[in-house]
């Protein structure tokens, strides 16, 4: 398959599968947030909601169509392979901006370093979250999250954007419907800090990577699974009326 066919469009299905079908060396820059596989914890909270950071987190819920909450080996090979998916089709100058999260379970450090070993990763952004609470008196309030950027031998950066430094700190965005959406300030800092003229987001959600490369004049290509996200970032990006909270969850993660 051709990209041009499906570039400025909103595809739902299985990213995987979906990449798998796509020509070597068609894009210029993914940026994407898969799920964390939340739902795999051995924390209380996020099992079954009881008390600590999780009780009135939208991810109870999981996301539509999809639970988080796969055996860690399976996803972390899951990760691997649609990491091997976005270098196949990064062009020699391209990069990726995968977002995750560190977290311990069981007592080990689960620091994804068995997503990401092997990748070609350049730098590890700290993106500062601020917000939230935590009931929890055993740990301090976590805030930050991680961007890995695994980047091909010829990416550079756009002119200046290495001033802005590797700590980032951007609030969560409170005004989506979605569960775990990224801010556009985010995306924004993101796009705009390279000269990419196509991104991919394979985990689209709620369509904020689109949203930032038409306002950078780039072009977009989301992907996403849950028919009921397609239609909202679909909505989101030709300007209708998509943040409209189905319930009265607080959609904050922490
Ligand atoms: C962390 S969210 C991404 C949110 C997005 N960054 C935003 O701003 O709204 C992860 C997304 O991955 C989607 N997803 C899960 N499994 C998928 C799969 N196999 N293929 C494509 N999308 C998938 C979920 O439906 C969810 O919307």
């Amino acid at each position: 398959m051709s990209i041009d066919d499906f570039t400025n469009k909103v595809i739902c299905g299985d990213c995987l599968e979906f990449m798998r079908g796509l020509e070597d060396s068609c894009v210029d820059l993914f940026v994407t947030s898969p799920p964390y596989n939340l739902k795999n914890s051995s924390g209380n909270g996020m099992k079954d909601g009881r008390g600590g950071k999780w009780s009135n987190a939208a991810l109870l819920d999981g996301y539509d169509g999809y639970d988080d909450d796969m055996p860690y080996e399976d996803y972390c090979a899951w990760q691997r392979n649609c990491l091997t998916e976005m270098m196949r089709l990064l062009k020699p100058d391209g990069a990726v901006f995968y977002n995750h999260k560190w977290r311990v379970q069981n007592g080990l450090l689960q620091d994804r370093h068995e997503i990401i070993e092997g990748f070609p990763v350049r730098q590890v952004i700290i993106w500062k979250r601020k917000g939230g609470i935590n009931f929890n008196a055993g740990y301090f309030l976590p805030t930050y999250e991680v961007i890995y950027l695994i980047a091909k031998p010829e990416f550079k950066l756009a002119d200046k954007a290495n001033r802005l430094g590797d700590v980032w700190e951007i609030k969560q965005d409170m005004n989506n419907p979605h569960p775990a959406p990224y801010p556009e300030e985010l995306t924004d800092r993101i796009i705009s800090s390279t000269n990419a003229k196509l991104v991919v987001d394979p985990f689209g959600g709620s369509g904020t990577t689109a949203i930032s490369a038409i306002r950078y004049g780039r072009k977009y290509l989301l992907i996403d699974r849950s028919q009921e996200y397609c239609e909202m970032a679909r909505a989101r990006i030709e300007g209708g009326e998509w943040n409209v909270r189905k319930d009265s969850r607080q959609y904050n993660l922490w």
